[in-house]
Formats: C-alpha cells, sequence, structure tokens
C-alpha cells in the first residue's frame, strides 16, 4: 500500500516561486510515490479574501496551477477544502478538546495580534482547521515550507489529545516532510518569500514582470570586480533555477567577483522565464476552461468525500454523539 500525503495551499494570490519551490514542487514530485490529496484551502483565505469574485478567482487560480505545474488529476486527488463539509465538523470537534492559551502560543496567532489586534476568531483557530484538515486523511506527510512547521505540531499535538481524551486510536500523527534547501526560499528584500510582505516573484509572471522583480533582488553595494557571497539572496535564487554542475561554474565566478550583479539578476531572470514559458502556457490555456477545472475539482471533492467522511463518522462515535 503506498503511503498518503497531503497538503493545501490557500487562495490568498498567486502563486510565488517560494510557494512552488517549498511546496507545489514536493506535490509534484512525489505524486507518483504516494496516494497524493492537494486541495485548496479556501475557507483559511476567507480570512483574507471577503469578496465573491476574488474568492471564485484565486480557488481556480490555484487550480490551474496545481495542473498546469504538473499534478496529474487522474492521480492526484484535487478538491476545494469548503467541498468537503466533514473538515469544519471535524474543526468544531476540535474547538472543545482545545484550550485558548495553547493556541495563542502559535506563532501565526502572535504575529496577526502584533500587527493588528482586531484578529479575526477564524485567523485564532486557523490551526484547529488545519488539524481538521489533515487528520482526516491520516497522511504519513504533509510537504510544507518552513513557516507551517508548528501548524503541524499542532495537528500532531491535536490528534494525539483526541486519542487520550476518548481512549481511541482515531488518529494518526503526521510528519512534516520540509526540504532542507528550499524551506524558507527568501523575497526581493530577503526576507521569506511572502505573497503578503510584497517581495515576490510571481510563479506566473509576464516576462516584463519577472524581469523586473530580478533587477530588484537586494544585493550589497559591491562594486564590479569584488568578491560576492555565494550566501546571499540573489545566489539562493539563482541555484533554484540550475543544475549542481552548473551552480558550481557559476558559484567560483560568483565569489571571485566574476559574475558582477547586473548580469547575475539578468541571468536569474533568463532563468526563470526559461523554466516558467511551457508552465505558464498552460496555465494561461488553463484559466480559459473554468468549466474544466471545476468538474476536476467535483470529482476530486468526491473521492475526498469518502474518506473524510468516515474518519469524522469514527470521530463522532468515540465522542459519543453517534453509533
Ligand atoms: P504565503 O506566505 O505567500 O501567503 P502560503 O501561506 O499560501 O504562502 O503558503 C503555501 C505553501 O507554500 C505553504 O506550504 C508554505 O509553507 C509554502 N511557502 C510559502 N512561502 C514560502 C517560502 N518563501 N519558502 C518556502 N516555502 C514557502
Ligand atoms: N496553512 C497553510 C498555509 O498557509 C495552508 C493549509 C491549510 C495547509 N490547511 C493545510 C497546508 C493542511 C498543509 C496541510 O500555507
Amino acid at each position: 500500500m503506498k503511503k498518503r500525503l497531503l497538503s493545501g495551499i490557500k487562495p490568498t494570490g498567486e502563486l510565488h516561486i517560494g510557494n512552488y519551490f517549498g511546496a507545489l514542487k514536493q506535490f509534484i514530485d512525489l505524486q507518483n510515490d504516494y496516494e497524493a490529496f492537494v486541495f485548496i484551502a479556501d475557507y483559511h483565505a476567507l480570512n483574507f479574501i471577503q469578496n465573491k469574485s476574488e474568492m471564485q478567482t484565486l480557488s481556480r487560480s490555484i487550480a490551474a496551477s496545481y495542473i498546469a505545474c504538473g499534478l496529474d488529476p487522474e492521480k492526484v486527488v484535487l478538491f476545494k477544502q469548503s467541498d468537503i463539509s466533514a473538515h469544519t465538523e471535524l474543526f468544531t470537534i476540535f474547538t472543545s478538546i482545545t484550550t485558548m492559551p495553547y493556541l495563542m502560543r502559535a506563532h501565526a496567532f502572535k504575529d496577526a495580534e502584533a500587527k493588528n489586534k482586531d484578529i479575526s476568531v477564524g485567523t485564532f483557530n486557523y490551526p484547529l482547521l488545519m488539524a481538521s484538515d489533515i487528520l482526516l486523511y491520516s497522511p504519513q506527510v504533509v510537504p510544507v515550507g518552513q513557516d507551517q512547521k508548528q501548524h503541524i505540531e499542532i495537528a500532531r499535538d491535536t490528534a494525539l489529545k483526541f486519542n487520550r481524551i476518548f481512549n481511541e486510536e482515531v488518529f494518526t500523527s503526521p510528519e512534516p516532510l520540509i526540504i532542507e534547501s528550499v524551506k524558507t526560499v527568501p523575497g526581493l528584500d530577503g526576507q521569506k518569500m511572502s505573497k503578503s510582505y510584497n517581495n515576490v516573484i510571481p510563479l506566473f509572471g509576464t516576462d516584463e514582470v519577472i524581469e523586473r522583480a530580478c533587477m530588484s533582488v537586494v544585493t550589497n553595494s559591491n562594486a564590479k570586480g569584488t568578491r560576492n557571497d555565494p550566501g546571499d539572496t540573489l545566489f539562493t535564487l539563482i541555484s533554484l533555477f540550475v543544475n549542481e554542475s552548473e551552480k558550481v561554474a557559476l558559484k567560483d565566478r560568483y565569489e571571485t567577483g566574476e559574475l558582477g550583479y547586473k548580469e547575475a539578476k539578468e541571468l536569474l531572470s533568463s532563468k526563470i522565464i526559461e523554466f516558467i514559458t511551457p508552465l505558464r502556457e498552460k496555465y494561461t490555456s488553463l484559466l480559459q476552461k473554468p468549466d474544466y477545472i471545476d468538474s476536476v475539482l467535483e470529482n476530486g471533492a468526491k473521492k475526498a468525500n469518502k474518506i473524510a467522511s468516515e474518519k469524522l463518522l469514527q470521530a463522532k462515535v468515540a465522542i459519543g454523539v453517534t453509533n
């Protein structure tokens, strides 16, 4: 029997290369070896996107990105979180066995609260909905970027706590799959690349957008000919798009300063454009076929619902609300 993989991305904006290398690429690379469930976390996005047409457009855009980048809808179960009501039902159960002080220790909550005291209940509860997303499918692995590590730990704690309270092994503990070299892809300013920091290279940007973004990657103020740091943001981004031997050769030239910043930025944008052009064509053509995308998601929802509703039933029996 194949092991199971599950992950999701929330439709809060267009995907960027951090999402691709940190998460999506793992789904694609592992789709043949695992029974894979990949979804669109639209209820998570509702904390950020509160507009009907934006929600619809962004959800379809994530689905189109999944398929354009190489997830095969025949192999992978692709679905929308909101289509499976077991997610929100299990979430309700989890809210009763989780304490407020425990959730208040979550980094994402603390960050959100530091920015704005008026955070939504949905933002506070975010990790419990995510625990439900995961635990309904009993996946062995959950591929994510480093920023999601604590959320997976909360899912593990919640599984153990539920089993302990109700004295039954209903849920299994998932492991995060975080690839060291891409666990936090840096953005244009050197911080983590994120839709919310305005520092992204969009995965499906036009050539011009990609070129402009690459030219604005932060660098030291070294003059051409001085030594550069191959651990800096610019070289880290270049490394994502070249093979190992190219990387070694470029690293030498970069370190000695023979490859200057301007040339390195041009190299980065040409590598990204070369990589993204065929995927962008597929993505653009998929966006013209919303009925096809919707049918893939409907199909996926049927398969996901089967697994999720069985697990929910086990949980409801364990807590004593159903026989
Ligand atoms: P964002 O921070 O841009 O809003 P999401 O929270 O929607 O991105 O992330 C979707 C997936 O992509 C998650 O698994 C997340 O960990 C991963 N991810 C996001 N940004 C990065 C990054 N800069 N480096 C590595 N992985 C990332
Ligand atoms: N919280 C994740 C993010 O911000 C998205 C997500 C929701 C998710 N549910 C999940 C990821 C379940 C993995 C598993 O990126």
